[in-house]
This record gives structure tokens, sequence and C-alpha cells, in this order.
């Protein structure tokens, strides 16, 4: 394919996928940090790419947005004309409405931050909830793609006889989607955050689920707080430890250990890197860059 996937912060076994599946170069943009902090970015090679992608990975983003905006306009220094920013986890979108007086909505500020360096984004299920479309924030062209059927794939491979539960409200959309092709009976449970790392789940009697096997699914673990109280919840009604599946593994500070023994397994998709990967969306993200490359 005549075009490159340059690569900052990405997960390297995604880099290594893509690359294949799209038959284009990998190119690594470098970044070297000076004493005083200050960066410098460079890349390897002359970039005259008419269409090039740029893959990354933007969990813990304040520690690399500048790089990214660096490396943006280094590969228009060198001649890339149209950049396609290609990133599974997009951050900051739960932020997305004043929920304390004089909060600012972060998910708009760092749309305008990001989107005027790149002429289009690929992003994989943000979290769309009181924002209805990528478009209504971003100023330039936004791919979201679902990777429910991989998830549902997965889930009918691995779980006999599985629930979907949701934890709230807003997974009501994944848990619709994954049940869809499959048939999956699901429920969403009511959650009240109280803090960062304090959420309440009210519980539901899942009686009539008995001999289901529960799995867990939502579209991002952060803290962890949300899965913990869902597990707590299940337990309490009598339910194995569950099995628990998202999309976005953020895992802040201890969450995984503190979850591990809470749950059969935790699954999650490599969207994030984590050793809870496994679901590739390799093929979702493959098929989305041909198909930007046919169109342009
Ligand atoms: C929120 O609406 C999301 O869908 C997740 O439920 C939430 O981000 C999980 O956060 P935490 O792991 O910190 O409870």
């Amino acid at each position: 394919m005549n075009t490159r996937l340059f690569h900052l912060f990405a997960h390297p076994e995604l880099v290594q996928n893509l690359s294949k599946a799209l038959n284009c170069p990998a190119v690594p943009i470098h970044i070297h940090q000076f004493p005083d902090k200050e960066i410098v970015v460079k890349i390897d090679v002359e970039c005259q790419d008419k269409e090039l992608f740029l893959l990354t990975s933007l969990e813990d983003p304040n520690s690399k947005l500048l790089a990214l905006i660096f490396a943006a306009h280094t590969l228009r220094q060198y001649g890339a004309q149209n950049i396609h920013l290609i990133t599974p986890y997009l951050p900051y979108m739960r932020q997305d409405k004043v929920f304390e007086p004089g909060q600012g909505i972060s998910a708009h500020f760092f749309a305008q931050l990001i989107g005027p360096h790149f002429d289009s984004l690929v992003t994989v299920d943000p979290h769309l909830h009181r924002i209805h479309s990528l478009d209504a924030v971003y100023p330039i062209a936004c791919q979201t793609l679902h990777c429910a059927p991989l998830l549902a794939k997965w889930i009918k491979d691995t779980v006999p006889n599985p629930v979907l539960v949701g934890p709230d409200s807003e997974s009501q959309q994944w848990c619709q989607a994954v049940a869809k092709g499959e048939h999956f009976p699901y429920m969403t449970l009511e959650k009240t955050r109280k803090g960062d790392r304090r959420v309440d789940i009210q519980a539901k009697h899942l009686g009539r689920y008995s001999e289901h096997t529960p799995v867990l699914l939502d579209d991002i673990i952060s803290s962890g707080h949300t899965v913990l109280a869902v597990c707590q919840m299940l337990c309490s009604l009598g339910f194995n430890p569950p099995i628990v599946v998202a999309i976005h593994g953020l895992f802040a500070q201890n969450a995984y250990e503190m979850l591990r023994p809470h749950c059969q397994t935790i699954c999650t998709t490599n969207a994030i890197e984590h050793d809870t990967n496994q679901i590739d969306l390799t093929p979702l993200i493959a098929k989305a860059l041909k198909g930007l490359l046919k169109a342009s």
C-alpha cells in the first residue's frame, strides 16, 4: 500500500499487526527530551506522503499531547499532506458536561486542541453519551468504529450461557450492540457516582438469570470502582465472580490488582496495551484505513 504507518506511543502489537494488514511500512517517531524537559520530535525519513497514518495511544493524555502536536507539525514540515490520526482510545470524552458549577467541559477543549492538527480522526467506541457524535465537537472528519461484533464473538466463544450486565444507563448502548447479533440477554443497573472512587450500584433482582454466567460489560475501566461495585453486588446475590469485558482498560493506579480477586476473568481489547488484552482490533481498524485511502 502506498502509504506509511507512523507511530508514537502506540501499542507495539497493534503497530505490527496493522502494518502487516495494510501492507505498509511502520515508521517510528522519536522524541528526545533535553535535560530541561523540553522535547524535540525527529523522523528518520523524508515524508512526501500524500496520505499518511499516525497511530498513537492516548491513555494518560496529558503526558503525550505536546509530543503528538509537535509530531504533526514535524511531519508537515517534511512534506506530509494529509495526516490521519488513529487513536483507538479517545480520552476526555467522559467530561462531556459541567458536573459542578465552575467546571470547564474538557471534551470540547481537547477536541479543539488536537483536531486542527490533523485531517481526520479514527477511533474505536469513544464515550459518546451526552455528546452524540464526534462531529459535534471535533473540527475535522471523524470515523467512529464499533467493536461490538468482536466482543460478541469473544463472549460467544468463551462464555457458556452468558447474561450481559451493564453497570449504568451509559452502558446500555454497548450491551444492546453486543447482545444484538447473538441474542444474548442483557440488563443494565443503576449507578450513582459519589466521587472518583466512590460508586453505588443499585442491586437488581437477577433471579431469572441464576443459571446464566454474568458478563459485566462496560466501555472503560478506569479506577475500577464501577466494576468492583457490580462484582460485590453480584456476589451478594449468590453469583460466582463474573467475567468482565471492557473495550478500554485504563486501569488507573492499582485498579487491576484490586479487581483481580473479584473477577473470574478480565478481558479487554488492545485499544490500550495491557495484560488483559484478548480482543484484537486490527481487522476493524485496518478495514477503516483501507477505506480512507480508497476515498482519498
Ligand atoms: C462511565 O460512564 C464509564 O462508562 C465507566 O463506567 C467508567 O468510566 C468507569 O470508571 P471507574 O472504573 O473509575 O469506575
